[in-house]
């Protein structure tokens, strides 16, 4: 039986990585560690919570000793690293909990790994789940490739950057065994409403105004997070030592584009008249330190490992619409309480 340490497996891409190894892996022994922030909700597990290679523990990575403690109690053979302040919006308003988290947090893991694993690094993993954000912005042409210079512009890009700096450097120079995945915009289930799919796909359910910064011209990569998951499983089993993947679906939309697709969608599936919800984009006060354009180059990953993204981006859509409009007391349930001062601060009272 392997034991395997999943962090942040309680949020939007955690859950579905917990899911996946959980389901698919019988020998090994699952360990969620989540300390359940806004973004964290056990409700993303129901479905597999009860099955005996998993279990659930609750605890932030901030805290050294706590972590210290986990790895004592604990014979871990590898770590994926998801937990993390995700949201760059929240990021811009806060940045010193984005670093805590993504910075003091990951130095803590890797500190807690080093320490378990000094005898043989060879026999266990680091894994840490990064953003494409970290490679700054394209004009409009180009790709990241795993070779781009680092050039993050918001507070969360900064410390993600940082954060894959010090995976990076725990591999140089201790010889800890780390992988580093940077991904692109993902979409599906589970998703927090704060970011621009599940949240426009909430306000156009409810009538609200769709949100739309500037003129709506940035351009996002987006991925199914199943597709996600399945890389970050094959990366995790069959990456060398060392190594960093891009992650991306050869997907890009402008944000407009993206939310007119959507809004027929919409209609289609709440019986409204073709145009009806996207009456309901509103043109709002841009992002501060707005990226223009993401672009994922993820041919390594394609040529090493085989993988390739399984959906069309429209059949994920409307899978992901299909999914929110079944879920209303999962979306009901993450949207009462801080949400609605999280949007009152961020959208009404700019
Ligand atoms: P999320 O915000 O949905 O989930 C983050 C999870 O981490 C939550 O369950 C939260 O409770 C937990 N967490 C936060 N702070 C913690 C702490 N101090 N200690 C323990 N747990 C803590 O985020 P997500 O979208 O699922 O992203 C997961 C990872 O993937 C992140 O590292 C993110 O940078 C990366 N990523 C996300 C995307 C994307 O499109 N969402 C794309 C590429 C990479
Ligand atoms: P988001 O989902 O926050 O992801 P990220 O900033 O990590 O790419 O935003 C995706 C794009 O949508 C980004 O260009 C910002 C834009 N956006 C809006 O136009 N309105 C919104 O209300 C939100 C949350 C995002």
């Amino acid at each position: 039986m392997k034991k395997i340490l999943i962090t942040g497996g309680a949020g939007f891409i955690g859950s579905h990585v917990v899911r996946l190894f959980v389901n698919k892996y019988s020998n090994y022994e699952i360990v969620n560690l989540d300390k359940l922030t806004y973004a964290g909700n056990l409700a993303n597990l129901r479905d597999i919570e009860n099955k005996p290679n998993y279990r659930f523990v609750k605890g932030d990575i901030v805290d050294a000793a706590f972590i210290n403690q986990l790895f004592a109690e604990n014979q871990f053979d590898g770590v994926i690293h998801l937990a993390a302040e995700s949201h760059v919006d929240r990021s811009i308003s806060n940045p010193l909990e984005f670093v805590m988290t993504n910075v003091i947090g990951t130095v803590n893991l890797l500190n807690a790994a080093r320490n378990q694993w000094k005898d043989n690094f060879s026999a266990h993993r680091f894994y840490h789940v990064s953003t494409d954000e970290v490679y700054g912005t394209l004009g409009e042409t180009g790709m990241f490739t795993e070779t781009t210079a680092y050039d993050p512009h918001s507070p969360y890009s900064a410390s993600k950057a940082s954060s894959d700096h010090f995976v990076r450097a725990y591999h140089d120079t201790y010889g800890l065994n780390v992988v580093i995945s940077n991904c692109s915009n993902n979409y599906g289930s589970f998703h927090f409403p704060e970011k621009l799919i599940p949240l426009s796909i909430n306000n156009i359910k409810n009538n609200k105004s769709i949100p739309i910064y500037g003129k709506g011209e940035n351009v996002r990569d987006w991925l199914w997070v199943e597709d996600h998951a399945r890389a970050i499983d094959l990366i995790y089993h069959k990456a060398a030592a060392g190594s960093t993947y891009n992650i991306g679906g050869h997907n890009e939309w402008t944000n407009i584009d993206l939310i007119r697709l959507l809004c027929k969608i919409m209609d289609k599936k709440l019986n409204r008249a073709d145009g009806e919800s996207a009456k309901l984009i509103t043109f709002v006060k841009d992002r501060a330190g707005h990226d223009l354009r993401y672009a994922i180059d993820s041919s390594k990953l394609q040529k090493d490992l085989g993988w390739t993204p399984s959906l069309q981006f429209e059949e994920g859509l409307e899978k992901t619409v299909d999914w929110y409009l079944s879920n209303e007391e999962w979306l009901n349930n993450v949207t009462s309480g801080d949400y609605k001062n999280y949007y009152q601060a961020q959208y009404v009272k700019r």
